[in-house]
């Protein structure tokens, strides 16, 4: 008897079910075990219909990504071969019904539109996920899923990865019925009836009246590669997904499965594929942390308290209150409070003209928010989050205060983005409960918090810490104590780089141009901007950068401070910014580089956006290199996430890292020591970089080392 798939029956009805936890993925043996069942179930005389359940949370989730990732790496892979089961499962004489509840994805969806009727639990989601892995369909999803929904609807999901619920779902064709009660009772009354009525069997392939012709569905391919682009710029697979969406109308089934084949194996092989499956399995592993195992004890987390009212402190108060936390707000100032509460009141208005959360489910946010000036319930809270001004002194006066009154179990966190905890936390007589948690801007929508371990920092401490930010729903990545933890100590000398750069004849506009073609959401200018260049210029003079004598310092960042051009909220920085927010390139900051350029007498030259790339993104790789080598990131994935969660990395490319080892880290290597050469010191080559690429190896390959 097959483990992973068990055979029963309820009465007349065979009850097939798939037990291969946690996700019923279609792993070795899945798919034989079902190909078996619907054998059985046809030759057992009794049997006159057939149940196809998930064990456990949820149906199938997809193909086992682990395999794909094999695959994607060119190494022996178990892929499913779904095209004779899902075409068994078509060819069953007596009715086979999907019951599907949790998450139906990927490969999961491709097997229930193979049955002839699907019920749905009323809470399940189902969805063609594919393109966040850099693939498409590969098991006939893109000719059977428009063959169901039609082809506008099938571009949307195959496109879009999102997955759409039980209620959209039945309305778009690709159920049949929600279930009321319990799924698998209603799922064998449904099947008992389609049986006993004797109601025809249609297969899903043959069902071509929503397909429609190609000269109808010309405007929506052109549409559907339209989306791809605005959606996610640069990657192939939902470009891929429309062409084989195309091959299902311009084409017989089997000839539009055998295009989905060639298309799904380019993909597979494709350094997109490669990089995105990376991303997937990085972001599972950034909770696997020495000291945290899974009996270490996880403080339960109701109710927060918040310091500061400010940009970051209301971002977190609505992160929590969307996750259903109490939250108590403060502020020592009444003005910064009212400003602060207005301003969420204006997000989240702003969430309510955009679909996102209805005007009820606003209000029931605004209450669980309680804005105050003292400290009255502070001593009732589980965590309390400083998110206080970025300067040391006030942040030891606040941490002073709340060891006085925060309860014995609290976890007393702080939202630095570059100071260091250990200090922080010696102002208190419990440095095991100080944690960093430094959420990135706009807190209630980016999904990084990195979490920063101080010397002292309980593995308690750390793992509530880690599963608050999943109840946020954000991903933490837990950071070394050193300035600037993991992500800013990378950004500072690729946000420098890039202004010298720029005083060697590029301008603003040309770099951030560069990096938003290789991909990144925003260039450097841009988010120095939006950050606050006043903001940079305090943290600079904190971290002491440039006090070294002999090392070369940025000229014009520290003159854009002292004229007031602060970036959005001056309205001028390094560009010029309209009521729109909309950066425009300014001549008036042009011409002061090329003046100040000439007084310190800097070779002028032309740049290519190859070359801005190579001397900004190759900074962030050198950096992160050192800070893995240091230890201050456990894996070099773990830099992957910060950076594609918090940074605008493109997840296509995996993360500066893994963008680095497909790029080849002896070419890497190589650049970094003729920039070393041209440019001195702060492009001394990290150690590791060049040991990898001396072994012929990569930072995965460090990563695997380790683990
Ligand atoms: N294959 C292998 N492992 C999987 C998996 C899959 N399809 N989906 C999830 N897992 C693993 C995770 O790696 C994790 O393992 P870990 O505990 O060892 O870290 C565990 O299952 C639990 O996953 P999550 O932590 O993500 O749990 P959540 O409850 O937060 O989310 C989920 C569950 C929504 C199913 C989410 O895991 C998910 O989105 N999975 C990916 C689904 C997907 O992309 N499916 C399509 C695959 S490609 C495909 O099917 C190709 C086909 O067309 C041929």
């Amino acid at each position: 008897m097959n483990p992973l798939v068990r055979f029963e029956k309820q009465g007349n009805i065979a009850i097939v079910t798939i037990d291969n936890p946690p996700v019923n993925a279609l792993s070795p043996g899945v798919p034989e075990g079902l190909e078996a069942a619907i054998a059985r179930a046809n030759a057992d005389a009794d049997v006159i219909a057939v149940v196809v359940i998930g064990a456990g949370r949820t149906f199938i989730a997809g193909a086992d990504i682990k395999e794909l990732e094999f695959a994607a790496w060119g190494q022996p892979a178990k892929l499913p071969a779904l095209h004779d089961l899902l075409a068994h499962i078509e060819d069953s004489a007596k009715p086979v019904v999907m019951a599907l509840h949790g998450t139906t994805l990927g490969g999961g969806l491709e097997v229930a539109m193979a049955g002839h009727y699907r019920i749905a639990a009323p809470d399940g989601v189902m969805g063609q996920p594919e393109v966040n892995l850099g693939i498409i369909p590969g098991a006939e999803g893109t000719q059977r899923l428009p063959r169901l929904v039609g082809v506008e609807k099938a571009i949307e999901m195959c496109v879009s990865g999102k997955p759409i619920p039980a209620k959209g779902a039945l309305a778009a064709g690709l159920i049949d019925e929600i279930a009321t009660g319990n799924l698998l009772e209603s799922a064998v009354a449904f099947a008992s009836h389609i049986a006993q009525s004797k109601t025809p069997l249609t297969r899903t392939r043959d069902r071509n009246d929503k397909l429609g012709t190609p000269e109808d569905s010309g405007e929506l391919f052109s549409a559907g590669r339209a989306l791809a682009g605005k959606l996610r710029r640069g990657a192939i697979a939902p470009l891929m997904a429309v062409a084989a969406i195309e091959a299902a109308v311009n084409f017989p089934f089997d000839e539009g499965c055998r295009r989905e084949r060639e298309l799904f194996a380019q993909c597979v092989a494709s350094d997109q594929a490669r990089a995105l499956i990376h991303a997937f399995f990085a972001e599972r592993g950034v909770a696997k942390v020495p000291g945290i195992t899974k009996d270490t004890s996880v403080h339960s987390i109701a109710k927060v308290a918040i310091i500061g009212a400010g940009t970051m402190g209301g971002g977190i108060a609505m992160a929590c209150a969307n996750a259903g936390l109490q939250v108590l707000l403060r502020d020592s100032q009444r003005e910064s409070l009212d400003r602060g509460m207005a301003t969420i009141r204006k997000n989240y208005d702003v969430s309510v003209t955009r679909g996102r959360f209805t005007a009820a489910g606003v209000e029931e946010r605004m209450q669980r928010i309680h804005p105050q000036m003292d400290y009255a319930g502070f001593e009732g809270a589980d965590i309390i989050i400083e998110a206080a001004f970025e300067d040391m002194a006030i942040k030891k006066a606040i941490f002073a205060e709340i060891d006085a009154i925060a309860s014995a179990g609290a976890i007393l966190g702080t939202n630095t983005s570059t100071l260091n905890i250990d200090e922080i936390a010696s102002v208190t007589k419990r440095p095991e409960s100080v944690v960093g948690l430094h959420f990135f801007s706009p807190a209630n929508v980016m999904r990084l918090v990195e979490i920063v371990r101080g010397t002292a920092t309980a593995n308690e401490v750390l793992a509530t810490a880690l599963a608050f930010a999943k109840k946020l729903n954000k991903v933490g990545v837990v950071a070394g104590n050193c300035p600037g933890f993991i992500g800013n100590r990378m950004m500072f000398p690729y946000m420098y780089e890039a202004q010298f750069v720029v005083e060697e004849g590029a301008t603003p506009e040309q770099v951030d141009k560069a990096l938003t073609e290789f991909g990144m959401a925003m260039g450097i200018f841009a988010v120095d901007d939006m950050a606050g260049i006043d903001v940079a210029w305090r943290v600079r003079k904190a971290l002491g950068h440039f006090s070294e004598p002999g090392v070369r310092r940025p000229l014009v960042q520290d003159k854009l401070f002292e004229m007031d051009r602060y970036g959005q909220k001056t309205g001028r920085g390094w560009y010029t910014y309209g009521a729109d927010r909309k950066a425009t390139a300014d001549p008036e900051v042009v011409a002061l580089i090329r003046s100040m350029s000439a007084e310190a007498a800097i070779p002028q030259r032309s740049f290519t956006s190859g070359e801005i790339v190579e001397r900004t993104v190759y900074q962030l790789i050198n950096e992160g290199a050192r800070i893995l080598e240091e230890g201050y990131a456990l894996r070099a994935a773990d830099i992957d996430v910060i950076y594609i969660n918090g940074y605008g990395f493109p997840a296509r490319l995996g993360g500066p890292m893994m963008f680095a080892d497909q790029a080849g880290l002896a070419k890497i290597a190589a650049r970094t020591a003729d920039f070393h050469a041209e440019f001195g010191q702060r492009w001394k080559p990290a150690p590791l970089l060049v040991r990898l690429a001396g072994e012929g190896k990569t930072f995965r390959d460090y990563d695997a080392e380790r683990a």
